[in-house]
């Protein structure tokens, strides 16, 4: 049996699948919560669609046949996201609701329903972004949704005092994954120029996000943090 488990949320493409695949190679046991199914070996698919609101009683049975009885660390890591472009001033309940039950409020309801099989030296993480803790025009929601989820690792942090279980939020910058292609499209040269934003002059690759994350999954002084994994920005 596999005694640490990790819960990614969103693993079946991008930096999740490149998570999944590091938890794998080291030895743990995978549970990918997402539409999709993860292709990476071994790994567990529970198809689910964090935007329905009908998903609680599914999940909490497969987190109780996955993990019900590890022995081990669990880490829920919370990776799923929708990035839409809205604008602060237009935006609609409709719109605001569709992409914070994604991002907010699903990752809520996995703490509560994953605490039971969290012990000694177990973890819940949070991937935000560079908008976690700054805006740009015209994701509204997105920003929104992300400065939210470090309001929410600082009260996991809080909550979880005394307990041996860490947290923290790791914020990536452009990472070469599905989310950012569909933002750049098929323009190379809007692509070369979201790339020169880095101080290295290249995207980051999922793995080096997954290397980011998994540190965090197994490095308890890292708790309660906002750590940035962007090669560095330029500023302008
Ligand atoms: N790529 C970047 O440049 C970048 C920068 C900063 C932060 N991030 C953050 O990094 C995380 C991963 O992003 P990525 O770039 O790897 O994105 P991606 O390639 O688009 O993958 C997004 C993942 O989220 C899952 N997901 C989306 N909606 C879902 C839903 N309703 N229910 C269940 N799962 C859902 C998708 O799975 P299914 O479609 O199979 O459901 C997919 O596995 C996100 O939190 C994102 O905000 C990315």
């Amino acid at each position: 049996m596999t005694n640490d488990w990790a819960i990614v949320t969103g693993a079946s493409r991008g930096i999740g699948q490149a998570l999944a695949a590091r938890f794998r190679q080291e030895g743990w046991g995978v549970l990918n919560l997402a539409r999709q199914p993860s292709h990476v070996p071994g790994v567990v698919d529970l198809s689910v669609d964090l935007g329905s609101g009908d998903w609680e009683p599914r999940v909490e049975a497969a987190l109780r046949d996955a993990v019900g009885q590890a022995k081990g660390r669990v880490s829920l890591v919370h990776n799923a996201a929708i990035y839409d472009h809205d604008d602060a001033l237009t935006l609609t309940a409709a719109q605001l609701r569709r992409v914070l039950e994604v991002n907010v409020v699903a990752p809520a309801v996995l703490n509560r329903l994953t605490r039971p099989y969290l012990g000694d030296g177990s973890s819940i993480l949070y991937v935000g972004s560079t908008l976690s803790e700054k805006a740009v025009r015209g994701n509204a929601s997105y920003v929104t949704s992300k400065h939210a989820l470090v309001g929410l690792m600082r009260s996991t942090c809080q909550d979880l005092a005394g307990t041996r279980i860490h947290t923290a939020c790791v914020c990536p910058g452009f990472t070469d994954t599905e989310m950012l292609r569909e933002h750049l499209g098929d323009d190379a040269a809007r692509t070369a120029t979201i790339a020169a934003k880095s101080t290295f002059g290249r995207l980051i690759t999922p793995e080096e996000i997954a290397h980011v994350l998994y540190f965090c999954a197994t490095t308890p002084t890292v708790n309660g943090a906002v750590l940035h994994a962007n090669l560095g920005q330029v500023e302008t």
